[in-house]
């Protein structure tokens, strides 16, 4: 697996430190209000997991389970939800956690569900990563762990082909790993973020 990483980006005591500050902006930001967390399966497993025992409020979690299409490392913009039901937001604060933001299409897909589907109060979202690079989707992210270039990044929950998300730092995946496995046109690989 370490084969495959071209070099690393954040060792897991930066990505710690700096969830110790963005937990630290998100309890300010969330004092005495209703907060439901909604973690973005898989991808903001591992990072959830470490942000939300940093925050000592009495929040709710919940995840969604969505899948976007790729081909090769670019999302395709269909997003599928897995679950029949959203969770019961409403009059509640919402803070979706994610991966990554890149094309911004899957977090689009899902804030306009949410707004299509049920009356949250607010609507925020936390990823701990941000590539540099123009949307696909008009899309902010308000609480942000990193900027990264334009990059295909492994580890700490991210993965390529569902591989790599235990790694314990974030590292930039060697080009001929994806390279050697781009599906043939018009085929498309279904990878789950
Ligand atoms: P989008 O392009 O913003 O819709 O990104 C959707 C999903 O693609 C993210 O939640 C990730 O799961 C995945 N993704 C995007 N860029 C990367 C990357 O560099 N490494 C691993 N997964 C990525
Ligand atoms: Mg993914």
């Amino acid at each position: 697996m370490l084969d495959d990483v071209d070099h690393i980006l954040f060792h897991e005591q930066t990505i710690l430190s700096r969830l110790d500050e963005l937990a630290r902006d998100i309890t300010e930001a969330y004092t005495g209000m209703d907060l439901t967390v909604l973690a973005v399966l898989n991808g903001s497993l591992i990072f959830a997991a470490d942000l939300l025992r940093r925050i000592p409020l009495p929040l709710k979690l919940d995840c969604l389970s969505v899948a976007s299409y790729h081909g090769g490392t670019e999302s395709s913009g269909v997003v599928t939800f897995d679950q029949l039901s959203l969770p019961d937001i409403d009059d509640r604060h919402v803070l979706i956690v994610d991966d990554i933001l890149d094309s911004g299409r899957t977090l689009h897909a899902i804030c306009q569900k949410l707004r299509a589907e049920t009356r949250p109060k607010s609507v925020r979202i936390c990823v701990l990563l941000k590539k540099l690079r123009p949307r696909a989707e008009e899309m902010e992210a308000d609480f942000v762990g990193f900027d990264i270039g334009d990059e295909f990044v492994i580890g700490y929950g991210l993965d390529y082909a569902e591989r790599y998300r235990n790694l314990p730092f974030v590292g930039v995946l060697k080009r001929e790993v994806f390279e050697s496995s781009l599906p043939a046109a018009g085929e498309g690989a279904g990878i789950a973020p």
